[in-house]
């Protein structure tokens, strides 16, 4: 690639994260009218409820979308475990991680953009088999998985405190036939434990795979509540991630990240761009193995970097 094409790219990804921002602010007309159309007064006066209604209609209906098409080739094979130190895996290359199964904990799980992926994961006897809008990629992995006799999943909670995503939630569920495998928890992580929160509980030690796909950059008090976490895990889970985190390559690019943090969080629902995930994963608790790392396609002008890999507990 000639220096010319390199320098537009570049400046074209520098200036990528403030269009998200426009196209992010340009979905708040459209959520106050529809607020006013549903009569719903009183959201329009809490902030925070206004904030989680307007971050359902970016997400859900524009950014969520978006991001599943170009994410997908990164996070379907992290969900297979064939990533390793940040990268996916070539076709011959052995996996030394399995795939999600049992008993699933998707944090955030939004609007339901991954729900298709979870079909061809589901035990034999548990519910759907097979979505179509699930790559073919995914089923015939899935296929060799069962053939391959690991255990496949058994239940999914999706936690999702914010309400005006359950709709689309409810939706994705029902499209991938998991409606007997995959339940909404409609509580914050804070309180998965809390029966008198939700109808339900979930027993500390008891899920064997957590998946966190660009939420832990939402939730509050991160150290805490990513310890938490890491108590629902039995021994021997896994913690599937891909996750956003501080820039850390270069003191250009962490000051370009902390500018746009200044706004990002008031445009995107309270997601915070500078949080140290990783570190805070691996501060959470004793872990087994940790193969983590940053997608090698990310260049040095991206001022969202990711991590991607699996903690095994
Ligand atoms: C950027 S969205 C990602 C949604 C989804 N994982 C996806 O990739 O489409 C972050 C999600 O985390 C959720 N979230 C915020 N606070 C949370 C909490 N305390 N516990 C669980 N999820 C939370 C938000 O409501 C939001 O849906």
């Amino acid at each position: 690639m000639s220096l010319l094409a390199r320098t537009a790219d570049a400046i074209a990804g520098l200036l990528s994260p403030w269009l998200f921002l426009g196209v992010s602010a340009s979905c708040l007309p459209r959520t106050v009218l529809n607020l006013l159309r549903e009569r719903r007064f009183a959201v329009l006066l809490s902030p925070r409820a206004l904030r989680d209604a307007w971050f359902g209609e970016f997400w859900g209906r524009i950014a969520g979308p978006n991001i599943r098409l170009n994410a997908a080739e990164r996070v379907v094979p992290l969900l297979e475990g064939r990533t390793a130190a940040g990268r996916v895996l070539l076709e011959d290359e052995v996996s030394a991680c399995p795939p999600v199964a049992g008993v699933v904990l998707e944090v955030g799980a939004g609007s339901g953009l991954w729900v298709d992926v979870f079909p061809s994961f589901v035990a034999e006897g548990f519910g759907a088999v097979s979505s179509p809008e699930a790559g073919t990629d995914v089923r015939r992995r899935g296929a060799q998985r069962s053939s391959s006799g690991s255990k496949g999943i058994t239940r999914v909670y999706g936690v999702e405190p914010n309400r005006d995503q359950h709709p689309s939630l409810r939706k994705a569920i029902a499209r991938a036939g998991l409606e007997d495998v995959y339940r909404i928890v409609p509580v914050g992580i804070e309180e998965l434990d809390d029966s008198s929160k939700w109808d339900g509980r979930v027993e500390k030690g008891s899920v064997d795979c957590i998946v966190s796909i660009l939420c832990l950059c939402s939730i509050p008090d991160p150290e805490k509540n990513i310890r938490e976490l890491y108590r629902y895990l039995k021994k021997g889970g896994r913690w599937y991630v891909y996750e956003h985190v501080r820039c850390e390559y270069s003191w250009y690019m962490r000051l370009y990240q902390r500018l746009l943090n200044v706004f990002w969080p008031h445009f995107i629902g309270g997601c915070l761009l500078c949080r140290q995930t990783e570190k805070t994963l691996r501060e959470a608790g004793p872990w087994e193995k940790i193969d983590v790392g940053q997608p090698p396609i990310e260049p040095w002008y991206q001022a969202v970097p990711h991590i991607l890999g699996v903690f095994t507990k």
